[in-house]
């Protein structure tokens, strides 16, 4: 691999798809800067219920998108399933993803490339990204691993409400008027409703290494 070469890698999908985990495990291995992007408006969402303001106020959810400082987000505090509820809320205003999508662009912008995930990244934020990846699974696999999740970590859950609460957040996220979450033209499908994480993380490589093996032939 060529140190010197700026590469940006999108990644999009739904909630609990294993995007996150991918996105991650490319940054490493690339050794780039990666931003999931879903902080921004989770931090958005948290903003506005710790001060008991209503999801609809689009005013106080641009003051807190401002607000958002992309060096301090804390994924503990964000990680609750209330806040992702939020999140997807205020994520349909136009103008709070404005300014986030400005943040998140300057991120992406930085010498030597980065890593993205998000629902927009590939359409929107960086649609010139080297490598545009979408990973997907059915919502049932997504549930049951969100509950595993949630397991590990010590807490309960019940598979029917996280069910209906991805369903719930993809519909949104799907369908909402600006930037809703669908799959790039030019990006890889990565269905990792029957992948394991290592089989995922391998056909990503692989189609990062073919852009950068026809980088260096030009
Ligand atoms: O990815 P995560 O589940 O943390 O995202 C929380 C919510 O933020 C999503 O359901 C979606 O509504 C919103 N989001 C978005 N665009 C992104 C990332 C997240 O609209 N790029």
């Amino acid at each position: 691999m060529n140190h010197s070469l700026s590469l940006t890698i999108a990644i999009d999908g739904p909630a609990a798809s294993g995007k996150g985990t991918l996105a991650r495990r490319l940054a490493d291995y690339y050794h780039l800067p990666h931003l999931d992007t879903g902080l921004t408006y989770r931090a958005v969402g948290h903003a506005l219920l710790i001060h008991g303001l209503p999801l609809d106020n689009v005013s106080a959810a641009e003051t807190a998108a401002r607000q958002v400082d992309l060096a301090n987000l804390d994924r503990e505090v964000l990680s609750a399933h209330e806040v992702a509820d939020a999140a997807s809320k205020v994520a349909v205003f136009p103008t709070v993803r404005k300014i986030l999508v400005d943040k998140q662009r300057a991120f992406a912008a930085q010498p030597g490339g980065a890593v993205l995930d998000g629902r927009d990244i590939g359409t929107v934020v960086c649609p010139e990204a080297d490598v545009k990846l979408y990973v997907t699974a059915s919502p049932e696999v997504r549930a049951a691993r969100r509950l595993r999740d949630i397991h590990s970590r010590g807490g309960k859950a019940d598979l029917a409400d996280i069910l209906a609460d991805i369903v719930r957040r993809d519909e949104r996220d799907a369908g909402r008027a600006d930037s809703p979450l669908r799959l790039a033209p030019d990006a890889h499908l990565l269905d990792t409703s029957e992948m394991s994480i290592e089989a995922a993380f391998q056909a990503a490589r692989s189609a990062i290494e073919d852009v950068l093996a026809k980088r260096n032939k030009t």
